[in-house]
């Protein structure tokens, strides 16, 4: 099984970046991880901080893997476009946060995304995009 995990903007700066909210860790060190423990699955990972690069890799995965793991980042309370390709693919989209989105600001609880993702995971650190792969792996078995 392959499986896309694409980072929407900002979230190169994983580690960086506002470590009381998003953890100290890198997303590149989180990848590592991420693979060893589902070796059995081929994760691609890319990250842009474009609406419009985020949908061209969209269309793209839709040819080249099975399931999508996306954290649009802050063009999900944004991004109808971003949305519309989601729509447009018959790859699965999971849409994940590594915040909860739901205890912080207002405008984080809007997703133009979650309505036409399979399913949103929110909250639960980087172990979301593990939570998410696992979702994939148990409907794939
Ligand atoms: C985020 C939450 C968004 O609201 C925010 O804009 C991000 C990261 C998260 O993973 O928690 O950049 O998607």
């Amino acid at each position: 099984m392959k499986i896309l995990i694409l980072n929407g903007p900002n979230l190169n700066l994983l580690g960086e970046r506002e470590p009381s909210i998003y953890g100290n860790t890198s997303f590149e060190t989180y990848l590592d991880q991420l693979k060893k423990r589902f070796n059995e699955v081929e994760i691609t990972f890319q990250q842009s901080n474009h609406e419009g690069v985020l949908i061209d890799f969209l269309q793209k995965a839709e040819k080249e893997v099975d399931a999508i793991v996306l954290n649009a980042a802050a063009y999900t309370h944004t991004s109808i476009a971003i949305a519309d390709a989601v729509s447009a693919i018959k790859t699965p989209v999971i849409e994940v946060h590594i915040s909860n989105v739901y205890e912080r600001e207002d405008y984080r609880k809007q997703s133009y995304i979650a309505p036409v993702a399979k399913g949103v995971i929110a909250g639960f650190g980087l172990q979301s995009y593990a939570l998410a792969i696992q979702n994939f792996v148990n409907d794939n078995t």
